[in-house]
């Protein structure tokens, strides 16, 4: 009897996780004239799609590094590859100058770099403030996990050249200087909540584009 209650709980609770992970369609080419919502965009309608909304070609080419960082991050993501559309996960290529850098960010989800030219140091620090960083070459993947802080270095004599994915189609990227500094908080407030003194605020903000 009591073996019998807990197969049929056993069987229940099986069912609960199947049907949530089940989704009704195989898949959901984002139609863009509709708003995006928490669970992505509103599907295309399939009879007007080909296997051309299935191939992205943009990561093929390097970005322009012409920048404060020299960096050039080439997005394939919902926005720019709809295919991904509710499937949970995306692609960039990362083309880093010599000198260059991924500054300091994060995302709301977890990241895999492969590095295919290097060496580029790269690393994260944990939710306890320990810095887990290495030099990384031709071939290496690493792992940076979910919401936690990481960037990337390029201490080559060359171009260094990586392909990151993200188990999101829409990872939310924040980096941190340019969202410190490129906004309107007075220099005063951030000062006090940095540590950080007013003219290095100042210079910060004339770079990124802040006032105040
Ligand atoms: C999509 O397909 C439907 C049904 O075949 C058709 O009526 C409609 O005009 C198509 N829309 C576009 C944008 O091609
Ligand atoms: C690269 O970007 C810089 C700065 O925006 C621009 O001046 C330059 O023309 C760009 N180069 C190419 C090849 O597009």
């Amino acid at each position: 009897m009591e073996l019998q209650k807990v197969a049929f709980l056993f069987s229940f609770l099986i069912l609960i996780t199947v049907s949530s992970a089940t989704s009704v369609v195989d898949f959901c080419v984002a139609d863009f004239d509709y708003p995006v919502g928490p669970a992505g965009y509103p599907c295309k309608n399939p009879a007007n799609l080909t296997v051309d909304d299935f191939v992205f070609s943009g990561l093929g080419v390097p970005g322009n590094t012409s920048n404060i960082f020299k960096l050039a991050a080439t997005f394939a993501v919902d926005t720019t590859f709809p295919a991904l559309n509710g499937l949970g996960l995306s692609m960039l290529r990362l083309d880093i100058g010599v000198g260059g850098v991924v500054p300091i960010h994060s995302h709301r989800v977890s990241e895999l770099i492969l590095v295919i030219d290097g060496p580029i140091i790269a690393g994260f620090i944990s939710g306890d403030n320990i810095a887990y960083y290495k030099k990384l070459n031709k071939g290496d993947i690493m792992i940076f996990p979910q919401n936690l802080l990481h960037f990337q270095v390029n201490v080559g004599d060359k171009p260094a050249l990586a392909f990151v994915s993200l188990n999101s189609a829409s990872p939310g990227f924040q980096t941190t200087s340019p969202s410190l500094f490129g906004n309107d908080l007075p220099t005063n407030v951030i000062e006090k909540i940095t540590l950080l003194d007013a003219v290095q605020v100042k210079k910060l903000k004339e770079l990124f584009g802040g006032t105040n």
